[in-house]
């Protein structure tokens, strides 16, 4: 979809549809006082009869608004200005494009940017509705004869032109992040059969084409045995599909600059293993690799900005599933790290896999490390779908990411990192068991992680809750890529900030 921020004369302007804001209490936004002005208050009068509140989700569609050029205005409640957030706003235009969507309208300027909103500038405004256009926009196309939106095009008006850089800015950013968030929900959709480790990374070599600030290195699986990664090699050993550990080196920085390292789980399909899961929902289990989609979602982005910086992505990838040859409840294995590890549950296998990847990462030397990983169904249940579960060895890093989440609306939650839950990953037969019990299942999959990274600056996001919509909306969500690509953005001085 097609979008550019102008400053459009709204009198004369030729176009199917113009929208405009009514927040509570029938208030016009500026560009709607402005119709109202050139309709001889023709606004103001449906407004007095009560056909729209300016309740949030509330809209009318107007046909043939006396003084205007344009074919159509639609009215679009934002409910109180005092209460809207990120998430609000971000819904408010997802309604709209529907609306133009349903009634086959291709192009219209957007005038949503004029609202006086606590916490949400005008070029957030214009960025959020940006990324909310192109979310809406987005069909899985690739194995179902979906009908394409027929909204297309949207001119994003900005009255004030002093505001204009900062507002392209915000448009460039909002499609680079509906670009890589695009691709990551593409990868979470596929299902098992077709995205398998060897696709993930086929994928990632394709990138590598695209851009050539991108280098793209696979490892196979001898290469994964000289490197002593016998963890992340025994969750594969069940599945006919081979493994495969991608590492994708962004290089916008000085050469010799130290990276920051995204980590992202990349399970294929988690059947459990031989502790295998119960029928009901399994299916969901493709998507147990949407933590490698973020970053490599993140990884277009960055990409597509140009980001001043150097960043690598590691997606180490594997199929979890149950054969004669698969790893058992009982056995021990040794990571790369040289720690040995009873696998009491093949269920929890994010962390087997994880723990070499995070090993490895220390090469790189990184600024920071953020793993990102659908780790455990305990955080579903503590935090539900709405922030992404948050844990770090660095207080510092973890308030980078915290801020990060709330200055972009794609948030996280953090929870304790504490020692007194170490106890919990005790084992008689080896350095550690990979499972802690019932009790806080989030925080002692990431205690068994920090193990792997005492060396390093690190956080870990458990995006369990939030990778993917279940139910009627069943789909992946792109996130964390908004939350990735802002604390990126904010490594590299003010320059992003909108
Ligand atoms: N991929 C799952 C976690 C998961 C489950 C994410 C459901 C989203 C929805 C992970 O590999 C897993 O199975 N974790 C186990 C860990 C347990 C065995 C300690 C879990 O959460 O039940
Ligand atoms: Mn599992
Ligand atoms: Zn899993």
């Amino acid at each position: 979809m097609e979008i550019s921020v102008k400053t459009v004369n709204i009198e004369s302007a030729k176009t199917p549809c113009i929208v405009v804001a009514v927040a509570d209490k029938r208030k016009l936004s500026e560009s709607a006082q402005h119709i109202d002005t050139l309709s001889n208050g023709y606004i103001s009068k449906l407004l007095r009869r009560g056909d729209i509140s300016g309740a949030i989700g509330d809209e009318l569609m107007l046909h043939n608004v006396p003084g205007l050029k344009a074919e159509r205005v639609l009215l679009a409640g934002c409910g109180k200005l005092n209460e809207m957030t990120h998430q609000r706003y971000t819904n408010v235009v997802t309604n709209i494009s529907s609306t133009l969507s349903k009634a086959n309208i291709k192009s219209a300027i957007v005038s949503m940017a004029d609202l006086t909103i606590k916490n949400l500038s005008t070029s957030m405004q214009i960025r959020l509705a940006t990324e909310a256009l192109q979310q809406n926009d987005y069909r899985f196309s690739e194995l179902k004869s979906d009908s394409a939106a027929s909204f297309k095009k949207a001119v994003l008006h900005l009255a004030d032109k002093r505001a204009m850089k900062k507002a392209k800015l915000a448009v460039e950013i909002g499609n680079a992040i509906g670009i890589g968030r695009n691709t990551a929900r593409d990868l979470g959709n596929l299902p098992g059969n077709i995205c398998t480790p060897t696709y993930l990374a086929k994928q990632a070599s394709q990138y590598d084409k695209r851009y050539n600030k991108l280098k793209t290195t696979i490892l196979n699986q001898k290469e994964m045995e000289k490197l002593g990664m016998g963890s992340l090699l025994s969750v594969s050993k069940g599945s006919r599909t081979p493994p495969k550990f991608i590492v994708m080196q962004y290089n916008g920085g000085k050469k010799a600059e130290q990276p920051y390292v995204l980590v992202g789980k990349g399970v294929t399909f988690d059947s459990g293993g031989i502790s295998i899961k119960p029928g009901a929902a399994m299916d969901e289990m493709k998507y147990d690799m949407c933590g490698a989609a973020g970053v490599m979602g993140t990884m277009v982005t960055v990409n597509e900005l140009k980001l001043p910086i150097n960043v690598v992505a590691i997606v180490p990838s594997v199929e979890n599933m149950p054969d004669g040859a698969a790893t058992k409840p009982g056995d021990v294995v040794t990571s790369m790290s040289g720690q040995t590890i009873e696998v009491l549950n093949t269920d929890a296998e994010g962390r087997l896999i994880l723990c070499d990847a995070l090993t490895y990462s220390e090469k790189f030397k990184p600024k920071a490390v953020i793993d990102v990983a659908t780790l455990t169904g305990a955080c579903v249940i503590a935090l539900g779908a709405h922030p992404a579960g948050l844990l770090s060895n660095q207080q510092k890093l973890a308030d980078q990411i915290l801020a990060a989440g709330t200055q972009c609306g794609d948030r996280a939650w953090q929870m304790p990192l504490w020692d007194d839950y170490q106890d919990q990953l005790k084992s008689n037969f080896a350095d550690m068991a990979n499972i802690g019990g019932r009790e806080a299942g989030t925080i002692t999959a990431a205690c068994f992680l920090s193990r792997f990274t005492k060396k390093l600056n690190w956080a870990h996001l458990d995006i369990a809750g939030v990778a993917w919509y279940g139910g009627a909306k069943k789909g992946a969500t792109g996130r964390p890529v908004p939350l990735l690509t802002q604390y990126l953005m904010e490594r590299c001085g003010k320059q992003y900030s909108v």
